[in-house]
């Protein structure tokens, strides 16, 4: 693909100083962002992002990064995960990322270790203290992720006025995310003085991604209000997420416990979690999506989605 006006537009110091066309990150999606959507990405002039999510491990990532060739990429991990997989740290840091972020911890001893290797740092951030011991630690981008992001984080604050806090204090880059679906919300950020967008939810169920085939369908036929933020997959599948970081995910009959009475206290078994989550059977297992998923309305390749984005964003910031 080649340069156009619109991505001159859009670009911002940081997208220039990593060679980005436009300032578009992909966020890292376990499960859901792979090899195959970062390449799609970084062809279509952002950055993408390799994502190990719960389930990561040396070899998921070992076969992520194999797939995406012979593209630059960035990978993110979750910090209980990486203390828990013995190497994968290890191995991130050797495939050579233009970007690794780690977030959900509190330890960013990481930090410094990373940026010795000559990579650059990243880390969500929720709140003013959150970005000021980042920035502590040496951090290189911030990402504030509002609470009507998909997946992981802290249901605090929503994108707009943590943004607005944070850029007050901010002395790096701040990279916006939750809820950016859109050529508007995009725009909107960049207006408010964001480095980049971290889109998860809007390039979820692109056509390059790992999203199985009916946790997509679900994904195309929710609205904006169709989402919850929760801890209960997790309290069920007894996984070491740290309380003040819950879900948000689609509702379904576990989200929604009325629907299902045969639900011992309202909650399915570990086992018949883990075998809903292994059959797609997404009436029971989690789809992680953001408040933005009512704009996904077909299921398209990533480089279509981020050009109408950044088409739309830079006619409205035009205007
Ligand atoms: C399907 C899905 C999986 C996610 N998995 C991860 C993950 O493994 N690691 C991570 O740091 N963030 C993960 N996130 C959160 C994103 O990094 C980001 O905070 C969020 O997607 C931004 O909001 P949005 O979904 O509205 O774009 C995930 C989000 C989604 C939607």
């Amino acid at each position: 693909m080649t340069s156009t006006p619109q991505d001159h537009r859009l670009a911002t110091p940081w997208s220039r100083s990593l060679g980005l066309r436009v300032p578009v990150v992909n966020a890292p999606m376990g499960g859901v962002a792979g090899g195959r959507l970062a390449a799609a990405v970084d062809a279509a002039g952002g950055l993408g992002m390799i994502g190990m999510g719960s389930a990561g491990s040396v070899a998921t990532l070992e076969r992520e990064v194999a797939a995406a060739g012979d593209t630059a990429f960035g990978i993110g991990l979750v910090d209980w995960v990486r203390e828990h997989e013995t190497g994968l740290l290890a191995t991130a840091i050797a495939a050579g990322p233009r970007l690794l972020s780690i977030s959900f911890g509190t330890d960013l001893t990481w930090v410094p270790m990373v940026r010795a290797a000559g990579i650059r740092t990243a880390t969500q951030v929720y709140d003013v203290p959150g970005a000021h011991r980042a920035q502590d630690a040496g951090i290189d981008v911030l990402v504030v992720r509002g609470s009507e992001g998909g997946g992981h984080g802290a249901d605090r604050l929503a994108l707009l006025p943590l943004l607005d806090a944070v850029l007050e204090i901010a002395s790096v880059p701040v990279l916006a995310a939750g809820g950016i679906g859109s050529g508007r919300s995009l725009a909107a950020v960049l207006a408010a003085g964001a480095a980049g967008a971290w889109l998860g939810t809007g390039l979820a169920a692109a056509e390059e991604s790992l999203l199985p085939e009916n946790a997509r369908r679900a994904m195309l036929a929710a609205d904006s209000t169709h989402t919850v933020v929760t801890t209960v997959f997790d309290e069920v599948l007894d996984l070491p997420w740290p309380p003040i970081y819950p879900a948000r995910v689609l509702r379904n009959d576990v989200t929604d416990p009325w629907s299902r009475p045969e639900f011992d206290e309202e909650r399915p078994t570990a086992e018949v979690l883990r075998a809903a989550m292994d059959s797609d059977d997404v009436t029971i297992a989690p789809v992680d999506a953001g408040q933005g998923v009512g704009l996904i309305r077909h299921v398209e390749p990533a480089a279509t989605i981020i050009e109408r984005m950044c088409a739309d964003a830079a006619e409205l910031l035009g205007r």
